[in-house]
């Protein structure tokens, strides 16, 4: 009861949004766009702030995807940019606390596992304001991924813990939490339907790069444990050169792995391999719907290999998205050139995953949002 006299009263709904790396703002642009609608449609009125960490800063790996995807300009981008863990997560703090004291949102809305998530689901706990984590739940079980530290926090600290699939809440209650959980389906894969036919009709890439829908390979790399250590690089840059003598190998490369392959000395080792320059999100769903296998160590594109039909080769040795291994999209190989290439040549499709739910994830997050707010207070 005492909730809905609260909905009486409250008109207006202010929403803090963290954002700071790509798979961020691709994830945010899907639950703006319905705050947008709400906004316009519905009391009580919804609106949000974007704060911009500026974790990642380069126009192909940021402003890019805000000019395409229509996603609200930041409201303030606090120029953190790279570093280590401690200095940037840290200075992220500093940022988004002043921000949420000087803007007092109602919640504070984090995505993902990157520094950029944690920073702001700390933030918020610590002056004690709510917090939303879309993406919750997730697990490697490798506690040496950084990503994975960031999910455990991020998790224990956030009010609301919205799962993209049932075994993110199953993985939750497996660590005690059980409070404000909900599985909302997965708001990448709204993504994936709303920007699939514009893909389709817009993007130039295969013509831009000569490329032969299903005659081509794939692949990013951009994983810590890939690049950071030698041996695993020169496995996979093995692997891809051996794949690359049947098909051409397509590698939009993140400046991560750009910085490693010139810091290693491995350039001779990319022969054959066609590096591209990071590409918009428009030009990655062509590459994507239009490949014959994807190569990847990224979160987001196993799923993505998926939602457009195509097999996955997953260039780690486990993944959080276990159901599109067991549901036989997707094959984890690690680093060894053998073992990548000859799944690259057996990878197949699979049966058909409902946990991601049907593209309306992003708007079951608004309703959860809404939901949260109105009877916690
Ligand atoms: C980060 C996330 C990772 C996510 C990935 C998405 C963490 C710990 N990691 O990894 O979970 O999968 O983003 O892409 O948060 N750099 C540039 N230009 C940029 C951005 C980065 O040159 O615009 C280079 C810098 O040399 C930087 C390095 O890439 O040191 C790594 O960037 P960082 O943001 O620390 O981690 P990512 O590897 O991008
Ligand atoms: N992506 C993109 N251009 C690229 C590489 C990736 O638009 O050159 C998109 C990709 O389609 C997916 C997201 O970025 O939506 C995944 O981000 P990334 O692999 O950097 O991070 P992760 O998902 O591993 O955290």
């Amino acid at each position: 009861m005492e909730g809905l006299i609260i909905l009486a009263r409250r008109k207006r709904i202010e929403i803090l949004t963290v954002v700071g790396a790509r798979p961020q703002f691709i994830k945010a642009a899907m639950v703006s766009a319905a705050i947008d609608r709400h906004g316009r449609e519905q009391e009580p009125e919804i609106a949000e702030k974007i704060v911009h960490t500026g974790q990642h800063y380069d126009h192909e790996m940021s402003r890019i995807f805000f000019d395409e995807m229509g996603i609200p300009k930041p409201a303030v981008n606090l120029g953190v940019g790279s570093g280590s863990h401690a200095e940037t997560t840290g200075s992220m703090m500093v940022g988004v606390e002043a921000e949420i004291i000087s803007q007092k949102p109602d919640l504070v809305l984090v995505y993902g596992d990157t520094n950029s998530t944690l920073a702001g689901a700390m933030a918020a706990a610590k002056l004690d304001v709510p917090d939303a984590h879309v993406e919750a739940g997730l697990r490697s079980f490798n506690r040496r991924m950084p990503e994975e530290i960031n999910r455990i926090l991020t998790d224990r600290v956030s009010t609301l813990l919205l799962c993209p699939t049932l075994r993110a809440v199953e993985n939750l209650a497996a660590e005690g939490i059980t409070d404000g959980v909900h599985h909302t389906g997965d708001v990448m894969y709204d993504a994936a339907l709303a920007f699939g036919e514009i893909a389709m009709r817009e993007s130039r890439i295969l013509s831009r790069e000569k490329l032969t829908p299903k005659r081509y390979y794939l692949v990013t790399v951009h994983r810590a444990e890939n690049t950071d250590d030698p041996a695993r690089l020169r496995g996979i840059l093995d692997g891809l050169r051996e794949l690359a003598r049947e098909l051409p190998v397509v590698l939009p490369l993140h400046p991560r792995t750009r910085k490693a392959i010139a810091a290693h000395g491995f350039e001779k080792l990319c022969e054959g391999i066609r590096i591209l320059q990071p590409v918009s999100y428009l030009d990655m769903v062509r590459l994507e719907k239009d490949a014959t296998v994807i190569l990847t160590d990224s979160g987001g594109i196993q799923k993505e290999a998926y939602f457009h039909g195509v097999p996955c080769v997953t260039l780690r040795d486990e993944t959080e998205w276990v159901e599109t291994v067991e549901q036989g999209w997707n094959l984890t190989v690690g680093a060894d050139p053998k073992r990548i290439a000859d799944a690259a040549r057996q990878a197949g499709t699979g049966k058909q995953i409902e946990e991601y739910g049907n593209g309306s994830a992003a708007a079951v997050v608004l309703s959860c949002i809404q939901a949260s707010l109105l009877t916690d207070h």
